[in-house]
């Protein structure tokens, strides 16, 4: 067996676990990233595609950002389709702020890349089984890396494993509170060799449910559409998706394309409170989840770890643990204001299981509300733009 020291013992390569990696990297404080995966693929794992202002000014001023300014997509705002008309709901000119398109994979893989460069250590294929003496000041992660078992003795353990490791396992054993609300529907998701039919996102309420389009390159499209949570992928032959896209997004000439990936996700919300426990500390889809509606997931993950960074940077130089302390407090805030968005946006524009007509015509009528009313628009355009990274919005109060 064998055992290593390192300061931060850090379980998970997604985007929260590699940009804390990175982060401390920047001020001095040694990491080990332990990675289930291999790096094939994480790489190519199709997730989440949109970073807020913030978000994408924290991977350029860490040096990870020349990439996705180079093949990133900066949109102005999103395209709101309802009744039968689109329209535009400009985050730039209600804000000050946009957002960049750029799949979280492409995230991973620049910030692989650049921990591959300096030689940190990344071990792939490599799973956490279990975290111990996380109340002491000496905790240990023991993972296993094909045959062979290890352990990693650290200072403070971050679980960054995202919604099924074992980090919220080991932080529900210290009893915090686990909020929690299920939907009854989900996301049939497809990468497809198209090019997108719009210039920015479609968010569209249809009789049918749900649909959005997204993107990830002038080729490629990402394409969404609301189904029952336990529907089965038989039931989606490639003709009926596109059928039922064209319908939903209100455009009937857009052209099928090869299917590049496809997959059915259920939709929840969960936050665990608090987000951390004696050394043990608990980041992006380990410690709260989002329905993808609000595009908050891959973001909250980031400002997770630019916030635990900052806290350990000021501990590691000075001894003063307030602001470790706080960790919990200050992302709740956040994570909470997220969550509100998120379960928001979901309202809106799914059909719930009832098809209750009183709900839909509700819905309509607060669709046509954030088309007349600047306030109600910039409202949605200051959470869609910052709600998870907490960029000072224009008008904002504090
Ligand atoms: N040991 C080592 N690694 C593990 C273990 C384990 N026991 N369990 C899980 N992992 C790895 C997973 O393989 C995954 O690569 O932890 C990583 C967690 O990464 P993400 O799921 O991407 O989570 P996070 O970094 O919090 O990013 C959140 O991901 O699912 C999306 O919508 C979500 O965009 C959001 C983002
Ligand atoms: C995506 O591009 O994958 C995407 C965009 C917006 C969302 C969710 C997912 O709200």
């Amino acid at each position: 067996m064998s055992s290593v020291r390192t300061q931060v013992g850090i379980i998970g390569a997604g985007p929260a676990g590699l940009l804390l990696g990175h982060l401390l990297h920047l001020q001095g404080i040694e990491s080990i990233i332990l990675e289930d995966r291999s790096r094939a693929y994480v790489e190519r794992r199709v997730r989440a595609g949109v970073l807020e202002a913030g978000a994408a000014e924290l991977l350029r001023e860490s040096g990870v950002g020349a990439r996705m300014d180079r093949e990133g997509m900066f949109h102005r705002g999103i395209y709101l389709q309802f009744a039968g008309a689109r329209h535009h709901i400009d985050f730039v000119d209600l804000t000050g702020h946009g957002i960049t398109i750029y799949g979280q994979q492409e995230v991973v893989k620049d910030l692989i890349a650049a921990r591959l460069a300096w030689g940190g250590p990344l071990l792939f294929e490599s799973e956490a089984t279990a975290v111990r003496e996380i109340e002491g000041d000496h905790p240990v992660i023991c993972y296993r890396q094909g045959d062979e078992e290890g352990v990693i003795a650290c200072d403070v353990v971050a679980a960054c494993d995202g919604s099924h490791g074992i980090g919220r396992t080991v932080l529900a054993a210290t009893s915090p509170r686990i909020y929690e609300r299920e939907y009854t529907f989900g996301w049939l998701g497809i990468l497809a060799r198209t090019p997108p039919a719009s210039e920015e996102l479609i968010y569209a309420y249809h009789e049918t449910g749900f649909a959005l389009h997204s993107m990830r390159t002038p080729e490629i499209s990402r394409l969404y559409l609301q189904v029952p949570a336990d529907e089965d992928l038989k039931n989606w032959p490639e003709r009926r998706i596109w059928a039922e896209l064209r319908l939903r997004l209100g455009e009937p000439g857009l052209p099928s394309g090869e299917i590049l990936d496809i997959g059915i996700t259920p939709m929840r919300s969960l936050v665990a409170e608090p987000m951390q426990c004696g050394r043990l500390f608990v980041l992006g889809d380990a410690a709260h989840v989002v329905p993808p509606t609000g595009a908050k997931g891959m973001n909250l993950a980031l400002a997770d770890a630019r916030d635990l960074a900052a806290a350990l940077a000021t501990w590691y130089r000075s001894g003063d643990r307030t602001a470790l302390d706080a960790y919990s407090d200050a992302c709740l805030r956040r994570v909470w204001q997220a969550e509100h968005f998120s379960a928001f946006m979901t309202n809106l524009l799914h059909l719930d299981a009832a098809h209750d007509p009183f709900q839909h015509r509700l819905r309509l009528a607060h669709l046509a509300y954030l088309t007349r009313s600047r306030a109600a628009a910039g409202s949605l355009a200051e959470n869609y733009t910052s709600a998870a990274t907490g960029l000072r919005a224009v008008g904002s109060l504090d």
